[in-house]
């Protein structure tokens, strides 16, 4: 096989345009979350030691056979980011190196490649700048998917010598409809400590997939995750992590290894100092939690994640009780940084962060 060493002109990545644009028959405000793909996906492999062969192509179907390692021992992992338009109609890549970071934190994890900077913001930028028409005005966004999973025709228990990075992309809006119906888990747990709760592994999401169920069955539209050991201290919803404001100050589960680094409580976490709010990253008991609400001093509950951006907390349910918060359209915290992270977005206000990576269509 040839083998092609990346150079980084942007004319190194092969490009295969799409003659039939799916677009036309999309309406982009209208998509069902994760159901309709953009036209385009950006392809790389690793092989005999080093990424090559980097290429956008038609986004559609892949050939694999049923031996390759990825799917039998879950050396799989994932991002999720996203791109938006800016109030001029110019498009920006959210903290993409943020994301970058923790992609290669989850591949030294599961002992996989990680993937060089230059490549990956060269692939996002060119990747959607071709399908640039897909990206849908805000508060619709475009969701960047990279997918990096191992790729040896081999069954044994080793890491694979050989993977790939697929980035596709899909236009997105609202993640929740309606505030959030929290279902409190005793039962289930996510991640326990030296595990892989820190990263973005498909197996994280495979063990979510029955306690959803079972609280979807109860009405509820979220999980939250408590500590492996004692199920006493909060550690995140299942698609975000957990913020609380009791009386004036915030609190937040603190990165113990056992929950995902989000981008956005990280994004969240510097607005809230940024505004003069006071924030706490420490161990938090669903019991305080309850405690407070039920003497009045838990104030607001929300979550963060790239999907659903900060969501608040109407309902939590724990122990087949149910525990009311008031009205989030009366609280204070969770509005002004909800506002501030969507005016940085459109770039009403300036990026003083410097989290936007542009892309020049
Ligand atoms: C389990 C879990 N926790 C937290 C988050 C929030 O992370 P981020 O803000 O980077 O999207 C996500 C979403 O990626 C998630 O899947």
């Amino acid at each position: 096989m040839e083998i092609t060493t990346i150079t980084l002109e942007s004319n190194s990545i092969k490009i295969e345009a799409t003659p039939n644009s799916r677009l036309p028959g999309v309406d982009l405000n209208n998509v069902k979350f994760g159901s309709v793909f953009s036209d385009h996906m950006f392809i790389l492999d690793y092989e005999e030691g080093k990424w090559q062969n980097p290429r956008i192509v038609p986004y559609g179907d892949i050939l694999m056979s049923p031996s390759i390692s990825g799917l039998h021992y879950g050396q799989s992992i994932f991002e999720g980011m996203k791109a938006f338009r800016d109030k001029e109609g110019n498009i920006h890549i959210f903290r993409p190196i943020l994301h970058l970071k923790r992609l290669n934190k989850s591949a030294a994890r599961l002992c996989m490649p990680e993937v060089p900077e230059d490549i990956f913001l060269k692939a996002l930028e060119k990747l959607i700048s071709l399908d640039h028409r897909w990206v849908p005005k805000l508060p619709g966004a475009l969701y960047i998917r990279p997918i990096l999973f191992a790729v040896d025709e081999f069954l044994g228990m080793r890491p694979s010598l050989n993977y790939k990075l697929i980035i596709f992309t899909l236009p997105v809006n609202v993640y929740y409809n309606e505030p959030l119906k929290v279902y409190v888990t005793t039962e289930y747990v996510r991640a326990s400590s030296g595990g892989i709760g820190y990263v973005k592994a498909a197996g994280n999401y495979a063990r979510s997939l029955l306690i959803n169920k079972i609280a979807q069955s109860k009405g509820c539209n979220v999980v939250l995750w408590l500590d492996a050991k004692e199920r006493k201290f909060i550690e995140e919803y299942s698609t975000m992590n957990a913020f609380f404001v009791i009386d004036d100050f915030v609190v937040t589960p603190r990165l113990t290894g056992t929950i995902l680094e989000g981008v956005t409580r990280d994004s969240v976490i510097q607005l809230l100092k940024a505004e003069g709010y006071r924030i706490y990253e420490r161990e938090i008991a669903i019991d305080e939690v309850l405690d407070m609400l039920e003497k009045g001093h838990l104030k607001e509950a929300f979550g963060t994640g790239t999907a659903a951006v900060m969501a608040p907390v109407q309902e939590i349910h724990y122990r087949d009780n149910v525990y009311k918060l008031s009205d989030h359209r009366t609280w204070k915290i969770f509005p002004t940084i909800e506002k501030k992270l969507a005016d940085i977005r459109a770039l009403v206000v300036p990026d003083t962060f410097n989290w936007l990576h542009h892309v020049s269509i």
